[in-house]
């Protein structure tokens, strides 16, 4: 086993770090595939024959089993200075904000959790799992910062985030005094590279350890082709996007939730395409007024969403055509039974509101639970879609 230095820190890390996701009570939590405490057991003793002392694990794995399998496995089988635990918090929820629990006092609470879970009296390093859009940064780098004073964490980490959300995080703890993140963990491998854009020369500069996750792309890199898993199948998303553009506004939102949420995108392909003067909007006889004025005009789809099944939540992007929906989205929610379902709608418009865009979509599929739309410029940014979908409580 080699072992190097995390980042700015004085943690001397294996270089293989065992990623506790995995491990946990299969009934509780995210994932059905996780093992039992057993297996845990043997494999984290196999791990630390082999020289690994780097365990990463998080409240959120399996409602805290993780951590307390983790824990008490580490305890039992090393001392506490052979190895290096880290463990992570969540952004607040929504009940705690409503009851007015400070982004320093949740960090305190989830802390503590997980020093209970894990039975240790301190964490080697506490990892902001990911970004909380609804929490002032100055409050989580105080937390962190008062965490670490209190002896409770050696040192702090972040996951998930962007490269100027860490450089700004960090220069604001640097300007203020307080503790500087020394790692980050990215979804990074073979297949999903985005890292090596800008955070990659960021972290090199300075000297920022990363801690990838997902190495192996969930096996996908370690298995043959049509090789498949437990874990493969049902990690497979349940979220579809699903929409309609015209002049490609809407399409640039779609594929921004797609991405940032892990879905599948679907395009609305009309059978006969718009032309730029179906479009004119200043001509009543264009097919789209033509189509706008007639409630019951149905413009035909080419292709379907293949197992419209496996999905739990669809959202719905269409652009804003006299205030409402294209007759085609229509088309398209009649098309399925979205019975049981989560459904969202967002819209692209010049200068129109969401306003009751989706009030045809809604009563043509009134068994789905529909949450509130929203508009989006043209160009909305990446977080501005984010910041809605991660509202939404869907992902
Ligand atoms: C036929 C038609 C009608 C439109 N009506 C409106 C409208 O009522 N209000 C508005 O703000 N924008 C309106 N627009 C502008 C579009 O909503 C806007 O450009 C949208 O972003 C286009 O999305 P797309 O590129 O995904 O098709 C209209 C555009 C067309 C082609």
């Amino acid at each position: 086993m080699k072992y190097a230095k995390l980042g700015k820190s004085d943690l001397n890390v294996s270089r293989i770090c065992m990623g506790c996701m995995g491990f946990g009570n299969a009934a509780t939590g995210q994932h059905s595939w996780t093992v039992d405490e057993a297996q845990t057991r043997e494999i984290i003793k196999r791990g630390l024959d082999l020289g690994i002392n780097f365990y990463d694990t998080a409240i959120v794995y399996q409602n805290g089993t993780s951590e307390q399998y983790v824990g008490k496995a580490l305890r039992d089988f090393a001392k506490r200075d052979d190895f290096v635990i880290a463990t992570k918090f969540t952004p607040r929820t929504q009940d705690e904000i409503d009851a007015g629990v400070s982004g320093q006092k949740h960090i305190e609470n989830y802390l503590n959790q997980s020093l209970k879970n894990l039975g240790m009296d301190y964490v080697d390093l506490y990892i902001y799992h990911m970004w909380d859009y609804h929490t002032p940064m100055e409050e989580i780098m105080e937390g962190l910062h008062n965490a670490v004073r209190s002896g409770k964490a050696r040192y702090i980490g972040i996951s998930n985030c962007f490269a100027w959300q860490l450089a700004k995080a960090n220069f604001y703890a640097r300007e203020h005094g307080l503790t500087e993140f020394v790692s980050i963990q990215g979804h990074y491998n073979l297949i999903a590279r985005e890292e090596e854009r800008e955070m990659a020369p960021f972290c090199k500069d300075q000297n920022i350890a990363m801690t990838p996750y997902s190495a192996l792309a969930g096996g996908r890199l370690s298995k043959r082709l049509g090789e498949t898993s437990k874990r493969l199948q049902e990690d497979a998303s349940k979220i579809l996007v699903a929409y309609f553009s015209a002049t490609n506004n809407t399409e640039g939102v779609a594929q921004k939730l797609a991405d940032g949420l892990g879905a599948d995108l679907y395009e609305i392909t009309p059978e006969q395409p718009y032309t730029d003067e179906d479009l004119d909007y200043g001509n009543s006889d264009s097919r789209s007024s033509v189509e706008m004025d007639d409630p019951d005009a149905r413009p035909a789809i080419s292709g379907s969403v293949e197992n419209m099944e496996r999905y739990d939540v669809v959202l719905i992007g269409y652009p804003i055509w006299w205030g409402e929906a294209p007759r085609i989205m229509s088309t398209f929610i009649e098309s399925y039974d979205f019975s049981g379902k989560t459904l969202a709608a967002f819209c692209t418009s010049a200068s129109s509101g969401f306003g009751n865009s989706d009030s045809a979509l809604r009563s043509a599929a009134s068994g789905a639970t529909w949450l509130d739309g929203q508009r989006f410029s043209a160009g909305a940014s990446a977080e501005d879609v984010m910041e809605w979908a991660n509202g939404l409580g869907i992902n």
